[in-house]
Formats: structure tokens, sequence, C-alpha cells
């Protein structure tokens, strides 16, 4: 079983993302890991000016927030698709560390009000993890017309998602072993 950091990808005050980060946090309990939730609307990261990294002194909420990433060991963003990129808020989170996330995978959900399910912002997402040296998993995950894929609980009732996930976690899952074992024999760098 696996540490996961969920990464919410909005925060907006209407934001739809946050039913499918709680849906896809819920999954990934059910199968046994321990998920680390991470919420940009609770972290109100400031837009960046120093990394954690070059930081004397750190806030504690950020020291948190560089042990989940740290201990993580695979990555789920869940992102939404604004003017077919990923959102501000999820790139100012991920860009304040680099290191904490070397040699593990990542996986891109995302969703939009539309009919293509975010698929753009997932493209830019891949390029961008792929720089964080955390390589995106071949298959990605997309949710269209999201107001209509939950309802106003944040409770699922398009049931061919529900169908749909096993097969993307199995794949993720199958990575996170992968990088794990190989980690076990060490790091290039
Ligand atoms: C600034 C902005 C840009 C958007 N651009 C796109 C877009 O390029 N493609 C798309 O399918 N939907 C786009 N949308 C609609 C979003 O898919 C929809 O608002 C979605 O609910 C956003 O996620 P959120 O509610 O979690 O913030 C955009 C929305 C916003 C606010």
């Amino acid at each position: 079983m696996a540490h996961i950091a969920l990464f919410v990808g909005s925060v907006r005050r209407d934001r739809q993302g946050i039913k499918v980060a709680r849906w896809m946090e819920e999954k990934l309990t059910t199968r046994g890991h321990t998920v680390y939730f991470i919420d940009p609307l609770e972290l109100n990261l400031p837009l960046l000016d120093r990394m954690y990294k070059e930081m004397e002194n750190p806030p504690s909420g950020l020291r948190d927030l560089q042990n989940k990433i740290k201990n993580a060991d695979g990555y789920l963003a869940v992102t939404p698709e604004y003017n077919h990129s990923t959102s501000a808020a999820m790139k100012n989170t991920l860009d304040y560390f680099l290191e904490e996330y070397f040699f593990k995978p990542s996986a891109i959900v995302s969703y939009s009000a539309g009919g293509f399910g975010g698929v753009n912002a997932a493209q830019h997402l891949r390029l961008i993890f792929a720089e964080l040296g955390a390589p995106s998993i071949s298959s990605s995950f997309a949710i269209s017309r999201v107001t209509e894929a939950f309802d106003d609980r944040g409770k699922l009732v398009q049931e061919q998602y529900n169908k749909r996930i096993p097969k993307f976690l199995d794949e993720f899952e199958w990575y996170i072993e992968a990088f794990k074992n190989q980690r076990l024999k060490g790091v290039p760098y």
C-alpha cells in the first residue's frame, strides 16, 4: 500500500473539482492507500517567491506539505482545464518543490464543463510532471461535463466513471510499485 499525494487544482468558490478530488480520495483509500489531500484553498500559498528549499525558516504549514510530498510514493493530480491548460493554483503549488518529487510516478485526472474532459490541461500537466521528475503514467482519466457527472452533494451519478477507474488505478499502482522497487536499488542522482 502506498502513500499518495492528491493535488486539488481549483480554488474557485464554485469549484467542481473538489467533488472529483473527494471521489478520487475515496477510491484510493478504499484500495488501502494513505492519501495526503493537498488543497490549495486550505493551504492559501502565496504566488511563488522562494521555493521551499530556498527558505530559511519555512512556515509550519509548508514544512508539513514538504513532508507529505517527500513521503509520497506517487502523485495524483485532479486538474481543471483553464484556457486549455492546467490551473495557476495547481502550478503554483507544484512549483514550491522539486527534488521531493524525483523518481516517483504521477497520474492525471482532468475534468471540464464541456465534452472533452480537460484533455488539453492533462497534456500540459504531463510536461510539468516530467520536468519535476515525476513522469506521468501512460493513461490519463478525463471526466466530461463535470456538473452532470456529480450531484450537488458530490456523489457520482454517472456510473461509467466507477467502471473505468479501476483500470486506471491498477496502472498507477503498477508504476508506483515499479518505481519503489527501483528506488530501493538506488537513484542516478
Ligand atoms: C478561467 C477559466 C477558463 C476555462 N477554460 C476552459 C477551457 O479551456 N476548456 C474547457 O473545457 N473548459 C474551460 N473552462 C470551464 C471549466 O471546465 C469549468 O468551469 C470547470 O468547472 C472548472 O473547474 P473548477 O470548477 O473545479 O474550477 C474554464 C473555466 C475558467 C474559470
